[in-house]
C-alpha cells in the first residue's frame, strides 16, 4: 500500500501545471492558447514575461526534484522504491498531467530537477551547458535536446569513471527519449527554419 501511495504522489506532483496555474491565477491567461501552446518555462517566458517564466521553471524543476526525494520521508522508508522511479514517474506527470487534460510540458526542466535531487553535479553541468549552448543557438528547444544528450553521455563517464549507476544511465536515457519525442514540432520547425529564437542571449 505504501508503495502505490508513494508512485501516486510522485505522479500528482509531477501533474502540477505550474504554467497552468500561474497563467491563469496572476495573469488570467491560458498559455496553451499562446506561443508554442506548451505548458512549460520556455512558453511561459515567451507568453508571460522573465518572472512568470522563472517562477514556472523553478516550480517545473522542483517538482522533479521533490518526487526524487520523496522516498527519503520516513513513512516511505518501508516501500523501497529507487529514486530516479519516483522522478520519472513524475516527469510521466508533467508530460501527462492529471489536472490539465493530460496534455502538459516537454519534460526538460522536471527531468532537469530529477538530476538535482539524484546527482546536483550534473545539474550543475547542465545549467552551464544550457547557457553556453543557448548563446551559439538561440534556439531553447535546440538547447534542451543537447543537455538530454550531455546528460547520457555524462552518466556513461560517471558509470566507469566514478560508480556503476546503471540505473543513471537508463532513466537519463529515457528521459532523453521522452524529451526528444515531446519535441517533434519543435524538430519539425529547426528543419523549416521557423523554430522561434530567443533575443535575450
Ligand atoms: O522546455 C521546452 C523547450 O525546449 C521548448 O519549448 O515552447 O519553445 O516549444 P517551446
Amino acid at each position: 500500500m505504501t508503495i502505490i501511495i508513494l508512485l501516486l504522489l510522485a505522479y500528482i506532483i509531477g501533474s502540477i501545471p505550474s504554467g497552468l496555474w500561474v497563467g491563469k491565477l496572476f495573469y488570467n491567461i491560458d498559455i496553451r492558447e499562446h506561443g508554442s501552446g506548451n505548458l512549460g518555462g520556455t512558453n511561459t517566458f515567451r507568453t508571460l514575461g522573465k518572472k512568470a517564466g522563472l517562477v514556472v521553471t523553478i516550480m517545473d524543476i522542483l517538482k522533479g526534484t521533490a518526487a526524487t526525494l520523496l522516498g527519503l520521508l520516513p513513512f516511505f522508508a518501508s516501500a523501497n522504491v529507487h529514486p530516479l522511479i519516483l522522478g520519472i514517474i513524475a516527469v510521466i506527470g508533467h508530460i501527462y498531467p492529471v489536472f490539465a487534460g493530460f496534455k502538459g510540458g516537454k519534460a526538460v526542466a522536471t527531468s532537469g530537477g530529477i538530476l538535482l535531487g539524484y546527482n546536483w553535479p550534473i545539474f550543475v553541468i547542465l545549467v552551464l551547458g544550457f547557457f553556453i549552448i543557448l548563446k551559439i543557438t538561440k534556439m531553447v528547444s535546440l538547447t534542451s535536446m543537447c543537455l538530454a544528450i550531455i546528460a547520457i553521455i555524462y552518466s556513461i563517464v560517471y558509470y566507469f569513471t566514478v560508480e556503476k549507476d546503471w540505473p543513471l544511465i537508463v532513466i537519463v536515457s529515457l528521459l532523453a527519449i521522452f524529451i526528444l519525442y515531446r519535441h517533434r514540432a519543435n524538430i519539425e520547425r529547426i528543419k523549416n527554419g521557423t523554430e522561434p529564437k530567443v533575443k535575450w542571449i
